[in-house]
């Protein structure tokens, strides 16, 4: 099987959140699995400089506005096909948004440009390169199996993942001339959506399979609940529609080895834990005491987190000698309110405002805890990489949190199978609870011992998910043969 994937972003070259990871991993586990993936990417300034034998093998005279050209080229064990175009994607820093912040205004076309190019090479632009399967990620790629729904002739098998329905390209309808589709496409079935156009809709309502990254949000956002106003199109394509969880990258992603943290550990020998939770200390400034409960939490900073939920449990968990190590970026009033928090509670809140990879290994490796307390969460990634580091989930019982954390409960702690802590629903009242459950049992040293190493047991590799993958590639080529 020869899949295809498009996105926007892609671990370790570019990374805004948890796409890049599943799209720097997904195709070495699926390669695992005897499945060839080559993917399709924007050739961004930190792309480009990190690809090793980059070759040009078409030139597209004019895409979406200037010339470009298809790089083949690898990088970390990756086959690349990457779009250098200049006039779309020679921009520095964020890949979404101008200095001033904001979206650059011609995403539309940065974003359909992508897609477009990918579409072509999936139907065989390229000589000597052929798939069977195009797998677009997020509405950045969503473009891709509308362009193939419309291409005449031969196409591969469609597949459109959704990682977080809350970004769905939606422009005024002015754009939809500019995208070289037929008439026909801006339609309730396509990609209108209110008299804009949508680029998710239009990927949700043409691909021949639809995914997204948890079994529990597959299902969340067929309601009006959690569907942004697409639930009545997932409910319409209910029958394509499936949940399979992430993974995470185990060779990123291992206390036995991780050359980030000061101390390597595994589950069968915790003790080296104690002297990282030190060096985090040291390092977020909390006052080194081993017997402090250090809460971690390594997220962007926005409403879909949940975390302004934190702030107002502050001065019970100080009382309690619980300690917060933070680290995350995103909207300025949450940065702000934790740059306070951390002044004033010197030692016992500490906080780091900005992206930091080694320091996201540090916390996992020296927190006892790790809080995702997200509104919504379509799979999560802090949580599985916190299972394996043995910082113990408290996390709501949403989307992927749900799937992947078993909650201390009485039964699950008689049966020696908890592995976190969830709460329901996602309000201040039930986290206050959650945090008084940890707090219990940190008390408990030999059951919290006892959840850590089941934790470190819990399979988070791709291997579970890239057979799913493999799976429903394999369905859907039979279907189409
Ligand atoms: P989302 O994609 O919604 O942001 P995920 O949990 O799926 O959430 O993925 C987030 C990824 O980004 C994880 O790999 C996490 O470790 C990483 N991450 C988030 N914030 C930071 C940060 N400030 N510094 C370093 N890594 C971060
Ligand atoms: C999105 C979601 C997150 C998920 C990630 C990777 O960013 O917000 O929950 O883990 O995509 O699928």
């Amino acid at each position: 099987t020869r899949v295809l994937a498009v996105g926007s972003e892609i671990f370790p070259l570019l990374k805004t959140g948890g796409l890049a990871d599943v799209m720097g991993a997904l195709p070495q586990a699926l390669k695992a699995a005897g499945v060839q993936a080559t993917t399709v990417v924007p050739g961004y300034p930190a792309i480009l400089s990190g690809l090793r034998n980059a070759t040009a093998i078409y030139h597209f005279p004019d895409l979406f506005g200037g010339p470009a050209e298809v790089l083949r080229a690898n990088a970390a064990s990756l086959d690349l096909l990457v779009i250098d175009a200049p006039h779309l994607f020679a921009r520095q820093g964020n890949p979404y948004l101008g200095p001033d912040g904001k979206e650059w205004p011609d995403n539309g076309i940065r974003f359909a440009g992508l897609s477009a190019a990918a579409a072509a090479i999936g139907v065989g632009l390229v000589p000597g390169l052929s798939f069977d399967i195009v797998h677009a990620h997020d509405w950045q790629a969503a473009l891709t199996p509308v362009y193939l729904a419309f291409h005449h002739g031969r196409r591969p098998g469609t597949v459109l993942t959704v990682h977080n329905l809350a970004f769905q390209g939606l422009y005024p309808a002015t754009l939809f001339p500019r995208l070289g589709l037929p008439d026909s496409a801006f339609a309730m079935d396509g990609l209108e959506y209110h008299r804009h156009v949508s680029f998710l809709k239009g990927g949700l309502a043409m691909a021949d399979r639809l995914t997204t990254v948890s079994p529990t949000y597959a299902r969340e956002i067929t309601g009006e609940d959690n569907g942004m106003g697409l639930d009545g199109v997932l409910r319409h394509r209910a029958d394509v529609l499936s949940g399979i969880l992430n993974g995470i990258d185990d060779s990123v992603w291992n206390p036995a080895t991780d050359d980030l943290i000061p101390n390597r550990y595994f589950r069968g020998r915790l003790g080296p834990r104690a002297a990282n939770k030190t060096a985090l200390q040291q390092r977020l400034g909390l006052q080194e005491s081993p017997g402090s409960l250090v809460i971690g939490v390594i997220s962007r900073l926005t409403s879909q987190k949940g975390l302004d939920m934190l702030l107002d449990q502050i001065p019970f968990l100080l009382a309690n000698d619980v300690q917060i190590a933070l680290l995350g970026s995103g909207e300025p009033a949450l940065e702000e309110a934790f740059t306070d928090a951390a002044a004033q509670h010197p030692g016992a809140v500490g906080c780091v405002i900005g992206y930091n990879e080694p320091l996201a290994h540090l916390i996992q490796a020296g927190s006892d805890a790790l809080l995702v307390p997200s509104r919504f969460e379509p799979c999560g990634l802090t949580q599985l990489c916190a299972l394996r580091y043995g910082a113990i989930p408290v996390v709501a019982r949403v989307g992927g949190l749900a799937d992947s954390i078993i909650d201390a409960n009485e039964a699950a702690l008689t049966a020696g199978v908890a592995t976190g802590i969830q709460f329901w629903p996602v309000e201040p009242l039930a986290l206050y609870e959650a945090l008084r459950r940890m707090i219990s049992l940190w008390r408990n040293q030999p059951v919290w011992q006892r959840m850590q190493r089941n934790a470190m047991a819990t399979d988070v590799s791709w291997r579970g998910p890239a057979a799913h993958y493999t799976g429903l590639y394999e369905s859907l080529m039979a279907g189409r043969a």
